[in-house]
């Protein structure tokens, strides 16, 4: 069965309780994981009051700062990392920026700064982090990250959001390919429309998941629980033979034509 126990996860991403990232990390907890936190800090060390009271019940090991526009910021995550766990086995990168001009209207507005940040934060961060984690991480370890279905078709509004996920998937294909004969897995999951911090941000979110519940399949879309699931399962020995994929988790939307 499921079973995560004696291995040791880093969970970046988690925002609120509404977050993917907080749905992962239960899972991974319930798993029998040990669990390494990030938030991404602010002036006032809102973030931080919030991530930590809502972990708590997981008994993370650690509790750590990381923006990933912050190079030595980034850098001593994984240091802290070393000193603490020396190597660890799973991490969840689950986390995405652009800005709200970006997110609605004619995708050629897009401004140089809106773009080249949104590929910065949510593609170029993977590359990244596995560069970091890469000398930590142990045989049979597994990273995963999150996708959307606009990586790969055009979904109105998503724009340059869409470019970052198509870049990502291509990250996890290379990262794939680069760290398989050490036998640890790179994948994703592209999960269908879940209200979030980050999903309120692109224009027409509910109308998407109005769609979704509409067209999808199941005639629903997904919970934080089960993208959770499938994440737990993709970082188990019980997925050893798959890397370098993205999975959906989205009710079944992706099959549809019409
Ligand atoms: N919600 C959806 O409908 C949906 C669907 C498919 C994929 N995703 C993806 O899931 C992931 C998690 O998003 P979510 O929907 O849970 O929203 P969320 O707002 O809860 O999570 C986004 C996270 O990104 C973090 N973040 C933003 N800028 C950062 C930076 N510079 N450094 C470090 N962290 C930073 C935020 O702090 C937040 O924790 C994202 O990659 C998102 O694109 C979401």
């Amino acid at each position: 069965m499921l079973d995560l126990t004696g291995k040791k996860a880093l969970v970046t991403g988690i925002a609120n309780n509404r977050s993917i990232a907080w749905g992962i990390a239960q899972q991974l907890h319930q798993a029998g994981a040990e669990l390494a936190i990030t938030y991404l800090p602010d002036d006032r060390g809102r973030q931080e009051k919030k991530v930590r009271s809502l972990v708590e019940p997981l008994q993370p090991t650690l509790i750590e700062p990381c923006n990933v526009q912050d190079e030595a910021q980034t850098r001593s995550l994984f240091e802290t990392l070393q000193e603490k766990w020396g190597n660890f086995d799973i991490l969840i990168h689950c986390l995405a920026f652009a800005g709200k001009d970006e997110l609605s209207g004619d995708f050629s507005h897009a401004s140089r700064e809106g773009y080249l940040r949104a590929l910065e934060i949510s593609s170029y961060s993977l590359v990244q982090m596995a560069g970091l984690a890469k000398p930590l991480l142990n045989e049979g370890g597994s990273l995963l990250t999150m996708t959307y279905l606009g990586g790969v078709r055009v979904v109105p509004n998503y724009n340059v959001m869409g470019i970052a996920k198509a870049a990502l998937e291509m990250n996890v294909r290379y990262l794939a390919a680069e760290f398989g004969p050490a036998q640890v897995r790179v994948n994703a999951v592209s999960a269908g429309p879940i209200r979030t911090l980050a999903s309120s941000a692109v224009g027409g979110i509910l109308d998407m998941i109005h769609h979704v519940e509409q067209t999808a399949p199941l005639r629903r879309t997904v919970t934080q629980t089960e993208v959770g699931n499938t994440a737990a399962f993709l970082c188990s020995d019980l997925a050893s033979g798959i890397t370098g994929q993205v999975v959906y988790v989205d009710a079944g939307y992706e099959i549809m034509g019409m």
